[in-house]
């Protein structure tokens, strides 16, 4: 008999034990009309779960009506308890465990979403909102972090097992850390010991409101992917810092939405479907307009974080988690030898919920996912789905591992 691939073997992260090693990474389901979780939702991640994942992440939670980015997504607030107590409850049915991801967009929040003027670390005009955002005050500083420990009890009481706390692509606590957004002079920026201040406290309030029994992870980017952003130098002292205020796992990423929206995804830009799709009218005309200069195309590799992402399993004794590319059996055998306990997928998974059950029984190899990034396009359609799945109806065909790393 073929001996169990060591990616379906139990790990513990912090509190809890998943069944296996694959994680379904946040991404953004269009799913919660009004803000409030739907039975498709519920249903969406109870067929991630039936499909064998270890957690499935329920994406982008904003804390506040001030973070969001886009008009029907998820926002804490008691309304939404029931609904994500059913969504954990069908999660748990099917044998695996559930995260929300809790963040707040700060200077690139949607003020159509919102209905206000987006505020960031210090005041700054955004090319892909078109607004100019406010700088926060100190008391509002506090009012956020109070936002998110209360996201986070919510997370909680729902009965969820995990809360990933969002730290990177370019929203408000990954603004606080890059110099490119941060350039206040008070305690919260300046120098790279300030500029981690807020990111901090954030942290240490809603460990706290998460309590001992429940995972903290924390999503934080390596680099911002331009230059005058993060580099991988400070997002080492990121991680350990992370470490030290109690985030039981890390998931390292990259890229900025408002400036670098597809170094965190590589591959095509599908500048024509996101015309298409882009409700916004002000977005669609600079979208068709600019497209092609400003949203950046980088080329697509297979485990495109996995060397920088290494830097950080050698800097902490905490578990890390490798996302970016993930898309066969032997890449995810390759991160766990390399000292990465879990992998975290979107896109694959977008692609095909089923994709563990049938790694381990051996009905695939690999992803059929093609990075053509359509998904990507179809956020603000009326729920994720991946069209190229659709037109394969369903069935991936069994696919060999992609030669390149
Ligand atoms: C359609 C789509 C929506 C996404 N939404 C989110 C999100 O809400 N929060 C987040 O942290 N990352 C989001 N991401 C990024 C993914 O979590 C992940 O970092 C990225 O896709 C790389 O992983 P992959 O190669 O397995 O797709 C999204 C990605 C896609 C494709």
């Amino acid at each position: 008999m073929k001996p169990t691939s060591p990616v379906f073997t139990p790990a513990r992260l912090g509190p809890c034990e998943l069944r296996n090693r694959i994680i379904r990474a946040g991404a953004f389901e269009g799913m919660s009309p009004e803000g409030l979780p739907s039975e498709r939702l519920i249903d969406y991640h109870r067929q991630l779960a039936a499909g064998g994942v270890g957690l499935t992440t329920v994406a982008y939670c904003a804390v506040a009506k001030d973070g969001l980015t886009f008009p029907d997504q998820l926002r804490a607030r008691p309304e939404i308890e029931p609904g994500l107590a059913r969504l954990a409850a069908a999660v748990h049915e099917q044998g695996a465990a559930c995260a929300l991801q809790i963040g707040h967009a700060g200077y690139f929040a949607n003020p159509r979403a919102t209905g206000s003027r987006p505020l960031g670390p210090s005041a700054k005009f955004c090319l892909f909102t078109g607004a100019r955002a406010r700088r926060a005050t100190g008391a509002e500083l506090v009012r956020l972090r109070d936002d998110f420990a209360a996201a986070a009890g919510l997370a909680r009481r729902a009965g969820f097992d995990a809360v990933e706390l969002h730290v990177g692509h370019g929203y408000l606590l990954s603004q606080f850390l890059s110099p490119y957004t941060n350039r206040r002079r008070d305690d919260y920026g300046g120098s790279f010991e300030n500029r981690l201040r807020f990111v901090l406290e954030v942290t240490a309030a809603v460990r706290q409101a998460l309590g001992e029994k429940r995972a903290l992870l924390a999503k934080f980017n390596l680099e911002d992917g331009f230059r005058g952003g993060l580099t991988v130098d400070e997002s080492l002292q990121v991680a350990r810092a992370l470490e030290r205020a109690g985030v039981d796992a890390l998931v390292p990423s990259g890229g900025f939405v408002s400036k670098t929206p597809f170094f965190m995804m590589r591959g095509e830009v599908p500048v024509h479907e996101m015309v298409e799709n882009e409700s916004s009218r002000l977005r669609r005309l600079g979208l068709r307009l600019f497209g092609r200069i400003f949203v950046q195309r980088y080329p697509y590799r297979d485990l495109f974080f996995f060397e920088q992402a290494r830097r950080i399993v050698a800097a902490v004794s905490i578990p890390v988690v490798l996302l970016g590319g993930v898309r066969s059996l032997e890449q995810m055998e390759r991160a766990l030898a390399a000292g990465f306990t879990f992998v975290s997928l979107a896109r694959p998974l977008i692609h095909d919920p089923a994709l563990p059950l049938k790694l381990q029984g051996g009905q695939a190899l690999a992803s059929g996912c093609e990075p053509c990034n359509l998904c990507v396009a179809e956020m603000e359609r009326g729920g994720i789905r991946c069209p190229l799945a659709d037109r394969h109806s369903r069935q991936p065909p069994l696919t060999a591992p992609s030669p390149h790393v």
